[in-house]
């Protein structure tokens, strides 16, 4: 397995990002899959059951249940229960009509709400459908607290059906996420809430054996380091002088803005490293206020240099 942990993201079969929320799940599901599709690899970037897709307002295009393209190499779909629901049926039993015959069966309907887990178990075996279809499939996440349930429902489900096809399925995706070519991601923030979440979140997938390996981890919106010890010795005297002008005043607020934008990445990335003995890989923010298509670019350009993947093959044509 490769040394560069995007070109082994990108050569797995299935890639779960994570995070808490706002962190960048979306962000980085898309341009990993936009990546992989660049790569030749025949690609998905799915959401699972959102009612508001936020892949649409990347791809331009209302994800749906059947995979449509959006670029070459490239699909785009929302797992949404009812197709999710439609689709299961129809693989566990052999006919069309009897898997009407149960759709319609109010039974089933209450047998679904009130057994723990089936909404998401029928979700999971829609995501183990496209594994086998696709090279390459990136799942835009629930955010990390929800993605863990999501995962560990297939224990759940193995607990409650001693034989059967649930059982059989709840196997087969137990094996999917624990499947050496599947990988998790998290993305994070340099914040100590959300490294702590991160680390968190890490820890209990690793004790209920939802890992192969080690995650992946991101932590967006990294400032590097810019400012020398003798620069960030001037400013802490300089914070201190009554004597500024206000523009000069203006100035050295700046820097201190920058100097904690600076520290605050140091100590996410060490506190990361130290924890998970690997360093997390820096992503910087792209320009303020830019609209979705524009962010999912620059963090794929920015993952793309280290598998000599150029900006012109990632651009939107
Ligand atoms: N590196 C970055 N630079 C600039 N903007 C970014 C960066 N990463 C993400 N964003 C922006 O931050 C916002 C949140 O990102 P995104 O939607 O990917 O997060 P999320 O984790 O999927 O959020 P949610 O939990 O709501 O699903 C978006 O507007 C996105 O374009
Ligand atoms: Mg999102």
């Amino acid at each position: 397995m490769s040394e560069n942990p995007v070109e082994r993201l990108l050569d797995s079969r299935l890639v779960m990002v994570t995070g808490k929320g706002g962190t960048g799940k979306t962000t980085y599901a898309a341009a990993l899959a936009v990546l992989g599709a660049v790569r030749g690899r025949r690609s998905v970037v799915v959401e699972l059951d959102n009612q508001r897709p936020s892949l649409t307002a990347v791809f331009h295009k209302e994800p749906r249940f059947q995979p449509a393209p959006v670029r070459l190499n490239l699909d785009l779909a929302n797992l949404a229960w009812e197709g999710a629901l439609h689709a299961y049926i129809e693989s566990v039993v052999p006919s069309r009509r009897v898997t009407n015959l149960i759709l319609n069966n109010p039974v089933v309907g209450r047998f679904l709400d009130f057994t723990p887990g089936s909404r998401e178990m029928v979700i999971l075996s829609a995501v183990g459908a496209l594994v086998e279809k696709y090279d390459l499939v990136v799942v835009d996440m629930p955010a990390s607290g929800h993605a863990f349930s999501l995962l560990d429902i297939t224990r759940s489900a193995l607990g409650l059906f001693r034989s059967g096809p649930v059982r059989t399925r709840a196997t087969e995706l137990k094996s999917l996420i624990g499947d050496s070519r599947t990988q998790v991601v998290l993305v994070a923030l340099p914040e100590e809430m959300v490294v702590n979440e991160t680390l968190e979140t890490i820890a209990r997938m690793r004790s209920f054996q939802m890992l192969h390996h080690q995650p992946t981890v991101f932590l967006n919106r990294a400032t590097l380091p810019s400012l020398t010890e003798v620069e960030r010795e001037l400013l802490r005297r300089l914070v201190a002088a009554e004597d500024l002008l206000p523009l000069e005043r203006e100035f050295v607020l700046a820097g201190r803005w920058e100097d904690g934008l600076e520290q605050a990445t140091a100590t996410a990335q060490r506190v990361l490293a130290e924890q998970l003995g690997v360093s997390p890989l820096l992503v910087p923010p792209s320009v303020p206020g830019g609209v979705p298509r524009d962010t999912v670019e620059a963090v794929a350009v920015h993952l793309g240099r280290s598998v000599g993947a150029t900006r012109r093959e990632i651009a939107w044509t």
